[in-house]
């Protein structure tokens, strides 16, 4: 869909439906600055005023004629009170009236916001969460059916009235919110995709088509490269699968001269996790194939990264594997070797997605990543803890902690900080290998899974983990999106690499 700027007035732009958003004044729509508009659809909103059919609060809508407006019909919206708007809001809000706009076969939408009404947020945010929430919202996850219903057809092109507006900073926030969303919605298509479509090589073609696009090298190592580097914690979990593991690196450079940090995105890609040996049991095994969440998170990232052109070298590592059991398979008892040099004993198998990790996160080292962001649908226990509308956050590093959060908050998806300390650290000591791959007990099962990896992290590289095993997946949906893969990730790390680099503190000039 794509998102133009017009400069005529609400009910002067030719549209098939026109979204006509409305705050929300001592319980009825706010009419100010829409008395042209209600003139034009003979008072449609004063009318609406004087009665309990629509009183603007959020996400509610109405219909009405568009009278002697260029369009023939209207959708008015509901934002709320003003002292309540978010960028949250208008996403949720946005998202239902596009798509009711395409329940009504709308090629052409117009969306009027009330911009002088609006003052504490900034206009590029606005316009902004408009794209975002409208893009997302149209999502529909793809099906096998046979039986191909026809669905609606999505508006090809969405409208903004921008009299009154800045109108180069709508623009900007339109294209921000366009990007933002299409990592969104890469992410969510990976991690949709059935495991015996998705294999570690179906992945690797994904990430080479996504390089391709938007500009990033891509290389693609299979077991061979793989053993040469001692990567024996992928080779370890990858063992039980007739299909090869793969070890996916991208790499784009920003134009123009100067020094600029390496920044190393790396995702847990395990395309369907059985648990191996100490298999999980059978009740809810086939949403392990979204056991590839954090991949599909930094991929998206990656594109919404490239695209908004950032100062950075960065990397997209992504270790991906198939973790079956198997006469071959990898067993607890166990000992690897990873390529770090350390020696893992492995009491768990089904506690895997730490073992590709740590490989992927020395091989970020070795390729001159400064910092590092992981992403990982790790732990149960973290999903125990946190539910589904919080990943946990694990760092070595305030700045880049701080980004992240930071960035949450922009684009709705929630961290919370966790501990890692010492002695979590002390939990993964084996006494026959340097480490054992859980931690024993059942306490802190995210802590001990964060301490795991922060042994292959140097202590001086800023640091920090993303465990999305509870909102990568959702059972509940919402106006952004239906149930299943949320996406989650992609928006946040691209928005908190961005926030880091702008970050002077972060740069340790600050
Ligand atoms: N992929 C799972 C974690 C997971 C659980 C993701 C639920 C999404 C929803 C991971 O590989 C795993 O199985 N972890 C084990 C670790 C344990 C054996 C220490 C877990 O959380 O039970
Ligand atoms: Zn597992
Ligand atoms: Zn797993």
């Amino acid at each position: 869909m794509r998102w133009t700027i017009a400069r005529t007035a609400a009910e002067a732009t030719p549209c098939d439906v026109l979204v006509v958003a409305c705050l929300q004044m001592d319980g009825r729509p706010d009419r100010q600055g829409w008395s042209a508009l209600d003139k034009a659809a003979g008072g449609a909103l004063t009318v609406l005023a004087g009665t309990e059919v629509f009183n603007a609060a959020a996400e509610s809508m109405h219909i009405a004629s568009g009278g002697r407006s260029k369009a023939p019909w209207l959708i008015f919206l509901g934002l709320g009170k003003v002292d309540d708007l978010t960028q949250e809001v208008l996403r949720r809000s946005v998202a239902m009236a596009i798509k009711q706009a395409r329940t009504l076969h709308a090629g052409r939408v117009g969306l009027a916001l009330p911009w002088r009404g609006m003052s504490d947020l900034a206009q590029d945010a606005v316009a902004r969460s408009c794209a975002e929430g409208g893009e997302l919202g149209l999502f529909v996850a793809s099906t096998h059916k046979s039986d191909r219903r026809k669905a609606d057809v999505d508006p090809r092109e969405v409208k903004v009235c921008a009299v009154g507006a800045d109108v180069a900073a709508v623009r900007d926030g339109l294209t921000q919110g366009f990007d933002l969303a299409a990592g969104c919605l890469q992410a969510r298509t990976l991690v949709n995709m059935p495991p015996n479509e998705l294999t570690p090589a179906r992945l690797a073609s994904e990430a080479r088509r996504i390089s391709r696009q938007e500009g990033y090298l891509c290389s693609v190592h299979g077991e061979a490269w793989m053993k040469k580097q001692g990567m024996g914690g992928i080779l370890g979990v990858g063992q039980g699968s007739r299909k090869e593991s793969k070890l996916i690196v991208m790499e784009r450079k920003p134009g123009g001269r100067g020094k600029v940090p390496t920044i190393a995105l790396v995702g847990k890609g395990v395309t369907f996790d059985t648990g191996g040996i100490s298999l999980k049991p059978g009740s809810n095994m086939h949403e392990m194939k979204g056991d590839m969440g954090g991949s599909a998170a930094v991929l998206g990232a990656a594109m919404i990264l490239a695209r908004r052109n950032v100062r950075a070298r960065l990397l997209v590592i992504v270790p991906t594997v198939e973790n079956m059991p198997d006469g071959n398979a990898l067993r607890p008892g166990d000992v690897l070797v990873m390529a770090s040099g350390k020696t893992v004993e492995v009491l768990n198998t089904d506690a895997e997605g730490r073992l590709i990790l740590a490989d992927a996160l020395h091989h970020a080292k070795t390729l001159g990543a400064d910092v590092i962001i992981d992403a990982a649908t790790l732990t149960g226990a973290c999903v125990v803890a946190l539910g589904e509308h919080f990943a946990g956050l694990f760092s070595n590093d305030g700045p880049l902690s701080a980004a992240i959060d930071a960035a949450g908050g922009d684009v709705f998806e929630r961290v919370w900080p966790m501990p890692v300390i010492e002695e979590h650290h002390k939990l993964m000591e084996s006494p026959i290998a340097d480490l054992k791959n859980i931690g024993g007990g059942r306490w802190a099962g995210a802590s001990t899974a964060a301490a795991f990896l922060e042994e292959f992290v140097d202590e001086d590289t800023p640091w920090a983990h993303l465990d999305i095993a509870g909102p990568s997946w959702t059972d509940s949906g919402s106006s952004l999106g239906p149930k299943g893969a949320s996406g989650f990730g992609a928006r946040l790390i691209a928005r908190a690499v961005e926030r880091y680099l702008e970050d002077p503190a972060a740069r340790g000039d600050g």
